[in-house]
């Protein structure tokens, strides 16, 4: 196949954490020929997406891990398969890129960028209720102060849009800094954020459960330091292997047909505590620590479903 992966900066990718690196050597493994851009080098003329592209080779060397050749226009309709890797936030650019995407006639775009598009990473969860902890969307300070009064237990409050751990605050009913942490997370009141019942489990871990296709394939947990709220390996949450409980795999009997359904095809899922927080659509990470964990390799697994995908679609008359 003729691969376009579309990510942040090559030469910024840390070798052994970043999943899109573990795409990149399993595509290249399985012998197939792997373009690299950046979503500024997407373009769109005629009513056709392109992009200009450098065919890209890595090796597992941090000194010298990849190699790019000559740089090219090219068709994005011509390649097989677009893997969209690009980190978040899913801001206006993010979503221009996407339509530009959008424009990438027979080639299998994964994840769908309608898809995409569809799903905020925090809010789709909300569409799983009865796998969620209690939580309230809403810019309404007053809203957010009368809850914490009313429950006298501490709430979790995130923007809707965060990732990597950012602007996730505890929220004491005792702390006199709970109005400044409102007025700076909603930007008085012009922005939603997430409010959510303080999962105590979340000490022991944050799972995230990688899919593919809407099917569980690995797991690990992360552990915050003793001196931080959150999990995320971002701020330095420590990497354990996990295992599925029954609830996690009823969550996942819920949510991946759904997941299917929108062409979310590679996800993960954020549970603590057996309860869904996030479902991560963009680029979610995970399976460097996965084959370092548990000895199996997700790359490959991934690689393999885009094949038969696009085997799937080529036979469509
Ligand atoms: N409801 C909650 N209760 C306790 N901790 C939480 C809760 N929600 C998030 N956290 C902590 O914050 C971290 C990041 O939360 P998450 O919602 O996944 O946002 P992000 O997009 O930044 O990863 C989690 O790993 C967890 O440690
Ligand atoms: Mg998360």
């Amino acid at each position: 196949m003729r691969i376009l992966v579309v990510m942040d900066p090559i030469e910024r990718v840390l070798i052994d954490k970043d999943t899109t690196f573990g795409f990149l050597l399993a595509a290249q493994r399985r012998g197939h020929e792997v373009f690299y851009c950046n979503t500024e080098h997407l373009y769109a003329e005629g009513g056709e997406g392109w992009a200009r592209t450098a065919p890209v080779t890595v090796k597992e060397d941090h000194g010298d891990f990849y190699r790019l050749g000559p740089w090219v226009d090219a068709r994005l309709g011509d390649f097989h398969s677009v893997w969209m890797r690009q980190d978040p936030p899913v801001d206006r650019d993010y979503l221009h890129a996407s339509f530009i995407l959008d424009l990438a006639g027979d080639a299998l775009v994964v994840n769908n960028p309608t898809g995409v598009r569809f799903a905020n990473e925090k809010l789709y969860a909300l569409q799983f209720p009865e796998f969620c902890p209690e939580t309230l969307v809403t810019r309404d300070i007053a809203v957010i102060r009368r809850r914490l009064a009313e429950k006298g237990e501490p709430l979790i409050v995130k923007p809707v849009d965060g990732h990597g751990g950012a602007g996730i605050f505890l929220l004491r009913p005792d702390d006199r800094n709970v109005s400044s942490i409102l007025e700076t997370l909603t930007g008085e009141g012009e922005r939603w954020v997430v409010v959510q019942q303080y999962l105590p489990a979340a000490r022991e871990g944050d799972k995230r459960i990688i899919l593919i296709d809407g099917v569980p394939v690995g797991a690990i947990l992360r552990t915050p330091q003793a001196d931080d709220n959150r999990g995320n390996m971002h701020v330095g949450g420590t990497v354990s292997h996990a295992e599925l409980t029954e609830r996690d795999r009823a969550i996942c009997a819920a949510v991946g047909p759904r997941l299917r359904q929108d062409g979310l095809w590679f996800v993960g899922l954020d549970v603590i505590g057996g309860y869904l927080t996030e479902i991560n659509v963009t680029s979610p990470t995970g399976i460097r620590e996965v084959e370092k964990l548990a000895g199996v390799d997700l790359g490959d697994a991934y690689v393999k479903w885009v094949e038969g995908a696009v085997a799937a679609r080529a036979q469509v008359p």
